[in-house]
């Protein structure tokens, strides 16, 4: 094994890595399903929920990650990244991050102002921050309609990209973020 594939993101921050794509991936699909239903009508408003939820589950996690991150050792690129490499991997990494704060605050903001919904899973309501504003509304449901667009090709780049390094190149970078035994050791 190279020292390159021993090399490896903290524990912690490889499971926040899986659980973010896991809840991420159900959101888009939700939401993308959800923007062809004409409003108010079902399963739209329930998947919504289910949506918005998940969009907030997603905001807290990646506040939790950036800490984690910053109080962990990232690894390294791989050697085999040649300049060109890492920098379409890093700008593809820095995008994914912005995202992942940039959707759930722009849907919070235009559900807030919009005076719709904010369930968190049945249970309890965020606070509404701005309410009754309709350019608020218009401006954040613009913005969340529009980066979707961004979210569709970072995320299909990401995963044509571990796919290349793991099929294609075998450099290990899929075992950096990959959950290993004796985890819990370090
Ligand atoms: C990581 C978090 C999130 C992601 C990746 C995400 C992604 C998406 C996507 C891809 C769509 C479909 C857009 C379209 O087809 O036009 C959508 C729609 C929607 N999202 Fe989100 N979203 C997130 C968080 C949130 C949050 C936190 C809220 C509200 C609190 C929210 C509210 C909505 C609403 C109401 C729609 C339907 C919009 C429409 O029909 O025009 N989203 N979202
Ligand atoms: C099936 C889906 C996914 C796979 C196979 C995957 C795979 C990977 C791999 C192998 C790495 C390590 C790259 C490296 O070491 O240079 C990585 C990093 C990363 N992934 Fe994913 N990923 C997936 C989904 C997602 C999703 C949905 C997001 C966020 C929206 C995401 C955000 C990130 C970020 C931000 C990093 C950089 C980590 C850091 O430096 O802190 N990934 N991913």
């Amino acid at each position: 094994m190279s020292a390159d594939m021993t090399a490896a993101y903290a524990p912690l921050l490889r499971r926040i890595h899986w659980a973010t794509a896991v809840l991420f991936i159900a959101a888009v699909l939700i939401g993308f399903y959800c923007g062809l239903q004409p409003a108010g009508t079902s399963p739209r408003r329930e998947l919504l929920e289910v949506h918005k939820s998940l969009g907030m589950t997603l905001l807290f996690l990646s506040v939790l990650r950036l800490m984690v991150r910053a109080a962990t050792r990232v690894p390294p690129e791989p050697s085999s990244f040649g300049a060109l490499v890492r920098l379409a991997a890093r700008l593809n990494h820095v995008t994914l991050y912005l995202i992942l704060f940039a959707m759930p605050l722009t849907g919070y903001a235009f559900s807030s102002a919009g005076g719709y919904s904010l369930k968190y899973f049945w249970t309890f309501s965020w606070p509404r921050l701005v309410s009754g504003n309709p350019e608020i509304a218009h401006a954040g449901e613009v913005a969340h309609d529009t980066l979707a667009y961004v979210v569709y090709v970072a995320v299909a780049l990401h995963i044509a990209a571990t796919i290349w390094h793991a099929w294609v190149v075998r450099d290990g970078t899929l075992a950096r973020m990959w959950p290993r035994s004796g985890d819990s050791e370090r």
